[in-house]
């Protein structure tokens, strides 16, 4: 694994832009759905809403969250990286979990608009949204301070 070493300036600006992708959408497709819920089901503007949610999470969402898996597994696995002795790296790997099930609940519900079956309110999807931003927060004061 040594030449992960030499890699690591590339894995890491990599594991940086596929995160930020991944966000973006995991802060845009909660918004759609709070602007879906306000158009009638059958209008032609829930249809853009519907075709705008499938490309959101197909065309960017499923593959950043894969590349952040990659990139994020690629550094874990660079020698002398991380001190498995400390805390924060498990404490980020437990939130990264968590976005990753919120990744899977968002899936579930585009499905639900798809198929114009959506039963949650837009003030549902509107606090929804904040989940992301509160563990986003989380992580990077874990992987920038350590605090522990
Ligand atoms: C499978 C998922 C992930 C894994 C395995 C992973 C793992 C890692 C590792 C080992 C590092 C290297 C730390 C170092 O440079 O010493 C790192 C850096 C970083 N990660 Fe992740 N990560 C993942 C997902 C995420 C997510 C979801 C975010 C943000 C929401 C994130 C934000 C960052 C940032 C900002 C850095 C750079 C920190 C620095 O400048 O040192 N990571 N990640």
């Amino acid at each position: 694994m040594a030449w992960l070493a030499e890699l690591y300036p590339w894995t890491k600006a990599l594991h940086i832009i596929s995160v930020i992708a991944w966000m973006a959408g995991l802060l845009y497709l909660p918004r759609l759905f709070v602007y879906h819920c306000g158009a009638g089901p059958g209008s032609a503007q829930a249809e853009t809403f519907k075709t705008m949610e499938r490309r959101l999470l197909r065309g960017i969402m499923n593959p950043a969250m894969a590349a952040t898996y990659v990139f994020g597994i690629a550094l874990l696995l660079t020698p002398g990286l991380v001190e498995w002795s400390r805390g924060w790296i498990y404490l980020k790997l437990i939130l990264v979990a968590v976005l990753t099930v919120y990744h899977h609940a968002l899936a579930r519900w585009r499905k639900r608009f798809a198929a114009d079956q959506n039963a949650k309110s837009a003030r549902f999807y509107r606090f929804m949204n904040e989940v992301p931003t509160l563990i986003m927060i989380g992580i990077v004061i874990l992987v920038v301070v350590r605090p522990f």
